[in-house]
């Protein structure tokens, strides 16, 4: 069973406070590019979970329960009751550690190829729920498309949107660590008060108009002061996208990819040309969203 998971972006992230629970309350609003992991399943009888890694940085990567891939397959297979015996292959092309929810896009695309191989028929919220349970970002690769997140970011509702978008996404050397992007957002911010976050009026119309240039200047992500702050050189590659007329940029979640949007294809491959000729990144990558989410290719 082969399953296509597309990676995020978010348009907007807005950070509240943080909760007792340790998270942060957000409101969200994700879109799914067709920058994509491929999940193989098959049936390993008696062996257990098998996990294996190939593609863009997987060296490295654990392939023990510390993957989310792993803990998905072990998640599903405890929910409907089976012996959780499968070989799980991931291609990964989504950056790792990148703020492109490549880990959470590999377990929302483990549990539907596993609930197809084991035809367990789970009803989509359920999936939902456990998504929920391995991380905040899982459930949202399930649905794909464009939607706002709320509470930890994974309380999702679609949103309407018009057209396709184009994007590069400039990618750096080395991760950056999502609790720390956070922990740095939290120190910088020591001593204000935090008001309640709230979504963007202006950035729902770029949406449902299929603005690209109303979008671009409605992108707007809390957590990349934090992440410029961990990551200084990232202030060059955003200031770069801006020079070379992006209609606007962002670090991607919790960084360090930034996200640039063009007016269209030509635009971004003017855009990304540009982008790799200043040095200034390990590598750059056209998509296009929305796209749908985590969907059985073979
Ligand atoms: O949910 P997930 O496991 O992806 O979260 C990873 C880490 O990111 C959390 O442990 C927390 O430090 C931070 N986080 C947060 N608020 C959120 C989502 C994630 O503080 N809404």
């Amino acid at each position: 069973m082969t399953v296509r998971v597309p990676a995020k972006v978010n348009l907007q992230l807005s950070v509240g406070q943080a909760r007792p629970d340790g998270f942060h309350e957000l409101v969200t609003v994700f879109q799914a590019v067709n920058l994509c992991d491929e999940i193989v399943v098959r049936p390993n009888p008696g062996g257990g979970i098998a996990l294996t890694l190939s593609g863009d940085d997987a060296e490295g990567l654990p392939t023990d329960a510390a993957n989310l891939a792993h803990q998905a397959a072990e998640a599903l297979a405890a929910h409907v009751g089976v012996e959780p015996d499968v070989a799980i292959h991931v291609h990964k092309a989504i950056p790792v550690a990148g703020g492109m929810a490549g880990g959470s896009a590999d377990a929302a695309g483990t549990l539907v190829a596993c609930d197809a191989l084991w035809r367990s028929g789970v009803p989509r919220e359920e999936l939902s729920a456990l998504a929920a349970d391995l991380g905040s970002d899982v459930p949202f690769p399930l649905q794909g498309g464009t939607a706002i997140g709320t509470g930890r970011g994974e309380n999702l509702t679609s949103v309407l949107s018009r057209g396709t978008f184009s994007w590069v996404f400039a990618l750096a050397d080395g991760g950056l660590s999502t609790p720390a992007v956070y922990g740095e957002c939290d120190r910088l911010r020591e001593g204000r008060s935090v008001p309640d976050p709230y979504v963007s009026d202006m950035l729902m119309q770029a949406l449902a108009a299929g603005d690209p240039v109303l979008l671009g200047i409605s992108l707007h992500n809390d957590l990349q002061a934090a992440a410029s702050s961990l990551r200084p050189s990232l202030g060059q590659v955003l200031a770069a996208g801006d020079d070379f007329g992006a209609l606007g940029g962002i670090v991607s979640g919790s960084g360090p990819t930034c996200a640039f949007l063009a007016r269209d294809e030509e635009h971004a491959l003017d855009l990304a040309v540009a982008l790799t000729s200043t040095g200034l990144c390990r590598t750059v990558r056209r998509a296009q969203g929305p796209v749908p989410g985590a969907r059985i290719t073979g």
